[in-house]
C-alpha cells in the first residue's frame, strides 16, 4: 500500500494511516479518514475525535487495544475535506482487505461515509444505533451505524445519541459471539 502510486490522496499526506488494534477482534470500527493529528502520527483517531472515541470505549469497558479501528480512506484529504466517491473507491481495495483479514462479527460505522459502504441510501439520523444483519462477501456481519465522534463534539444531542448507541454494544457483542453463523440477509 505504501508503494501504491495510484492512491489519489497520497501526494498531500504526511503518513499512511492504515489501522490500529487487535486483528483477532470481533468488532471493527470504521471512521471516515485521517485528520491533522492522524496524518502526523500515522494512527487513526488520535486527535479530538479520537479522544472522544477513547472515552466512549471506556464507558463500555472495551479496551482500545482489543478492538480494531480504521477508516474508509487512509490518507488525509486536503484541508480535511470530505472524500470524493472516486477516492472512497480507490481506498476500498485496502479497506476490503482489512475486513477480509479481521473477519469482524460486528462493524461499527462512524459517520455517513463508512455507513454508506454497507447500508447505501439510508439516513444516519433515522437508523443510528440499530443493528443490521447483512451478508458481507459471504459472511453474516452485524452493522451498527453510529454518528461520527467529530459530530458529537459539535452537538450535545449527537453526543447523547452516540453514548446511548455505544451502551448497546456489549450486549450486541455477547449475542453475536453465541450466535451460529448464518446465510440470511435481514434487517433487524
Ligand atoms: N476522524 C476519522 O474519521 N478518522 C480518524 O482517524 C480521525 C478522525
Amino acid at each position: 500500500m505504501l508503494k501504491d502510486k495510484s492512491l489519489p490522496l497520497r501526494q498531500g499526506a504526511t503518513n499512511l494511516v492504515f489501522g490500529v488494534g487487535n486483528p483477532d477482534t470481533k468488532i471493527l470500527f470504521i471512521g471516515e479518514g485521517p485528520g491533522y493529528w492522524e496524518d502526523q502520527k500515522g494512527e487513526p483517531f488520535v486527535g479530538n475525535a479520537g479522544k472522544l472515541l477513547n472515552s466512549l470505549l471506556q464507558l463500555i469497558k472495551l479496551e482500545r487495544s482489543k478492538v480494531y479501528i480504521t477508516n474508509v480512506i487512509h490518507h488525509r484529504p486536503p484541508n480535511n475535506r470530505d472524500p470524493e466517491p472516486s477516492e472512497i473507491a480507490a481506498y476500498a481495495l485496502y479497506l476490503d482487505k482489512i475486513i477480509e483479514i479481521i473477519k469482524p462479527r460486528v462493524v461499527v460505522t462512524l459517520g455517513r461515509f463508512s455507513m454508506g459502504k454497507f447500508l447505501p441510501g439510508v439516513k444516519i439520523t433515522a437508523i443510528h444505533g440499530r443493528e443490521f444483519s447483512i451478508n458481507w462477501k459471504g459472511k453474516e456481519t452485524t452493522i451498527v451505524p453510529m454518528f461520527h465522534p467529530a459530530a458529537a463534539l459539535r452537538s450535545t444531542e449527537v453526543l447523547r445519541a452516540i453514548k446511548e448507541d455505544f451502551i448497546k454494544l456489549p450486549e450486541i457483542l455477547n449475542r453475536v459471539k453465541e450466535e451460529p453463523k448464518g446465510e440470511q440477509m435481514k434487517f433487524i
